[in-house]
């Protein structure tokens, strides 16, 4: 099997005004990164950004600062009022725009989706000394961030801050990834791989009734699905060999002040070098897809049931 390359396609401000229905939507189905040389929104203003980059530093907890717009916190972070009161107010403002972008650009991706997280991150990517599972700086892809995502996708859409590029290496897609690495990743090739167990139902519940009187513990919630995506995760992260083999690889650099969507869980990624960006994202039903066969959940469910792993040949535009 090969691991196929990861397109990346740049929407130009020009393009914008004349995309046809779907164009945007069918390209993500697909794994492909969408770059925008010109933000198609409006960035956080001077000021806000010359306070995020000087003033939050010194207060990070953990690898992002996050908002989490339907519990309203705000988190990894600790600092006086007057800066964590700020900082949400400006991580808020720029989500809420994210969202009324995107509804314009790529609505049918819309209804239903679940605004997950504004996060920011002020720290240079290369050699942050994190543990192996947690480093951005190797190709994978992501899994179980947001609790249970059974199947729904985690669209991230991007906004390098910074003076200077934000460079990402790129590697195979969901399918060609799982046909390929399915099996060295521990995934079993019968019906159990998206059954959830009673362990995860229960579980599920209990978190669920949880997550009610304590928002940010929904995020403890697993499914079968997301522990299957989990493994794919692991094993890409933690495989030297998969990490070394230069088989389909691309570097793409993202200029300063220029953003850029994905579905994190399609296309295999890492952050080599960067330092001051924003990631917004939301949890897509795979049910909005135009061709439910490019999401993980069916190419997950092509391999448990023996068959091969990659879609359908499905031409553009159709
Ligand atoms: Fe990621």
């Amino acid at each position: 099997m090969t691991v196929k390359t990861p397109e990346a396609i740049e929407v130009t401000a020009d393009k914008i005004n004349v995309l046809k229905p779907y164009e945007l939507t069918d390209h993500l189905e697909r794994g492909r990164v969408l770059m925008f040389p010109t933000p198609p929104l409006e960035l956080p203003s001077e000021d806000d950004l010359r306070f995020l980059k000087e003033q939050t530093p010194e207060y990070h907890t953990t690898k992002n600062i996050s908002y989490y717009p339907r519990a309203g916190l705000l988190r990894g972070i600790k600092a006086p009022p007057d800066v964590e009161q700020r900082t949400l107010g400006i991580l808020k403002d720029y989500q809420d725009r994210v969202e009324a972008c995107l509804h314009r650009l790529i609505p049918s991706f819309t209804p239903d989706w679940r605004s997950a997280t504004s996060s920011l991150r002020v720290f240079e990517e290369n050699n942050r000394g994190l543990p192996i599972r947690t480093r951005s700086d190797l190709i994978h892809l992501d899994a179980g961030t947001y609790g249970a995502a059974r199947g729904d996708l985690i669209l991230r859409f991007l906004t390098n801050l910074d003076d200077k590029d934000r460079v990402w290496r790129c590697k195979g897609t969901v399918s060609d990834l799982v046909e390929t690495f399915g099996e060295a990743a521990g995934l079993a090739r019968n019906e159990g791989l998206l059954r959830d167990s009673l362990l995860n139902r229960v579980g599920s519940g209990l978190v669920r009734g949880l997550s009610k009187v304590f928002p940010a513990t929904a995020t403890l919630e697993r499914s079968a699905y997301d522990q299957a995506m989990r493994h794919m995760h692991n094993y890409m992260k933690e495989s030297e060999e998969f990490q070394q083999d230069p088989e389909g690889v691309v570097e793409i650099c993202f200029k300063p002040r220029s953003c850029w969507l994905v579905f994190a869980d399609m296309a295999g990624h890492s952050c080599l070098s960067g330092e001051f960006a924003m990631i917004n994202t939301f949890m897509v039903p795979r049910g909005n897809f135009r061709h439910q066969e490019f999401s993980p959940w069916e190419v997950l469910s092509r391999y448990a049931a023996g068959k091969s792993a990659l879609a359908p040949e499905i031409p553009f535009g159709m």
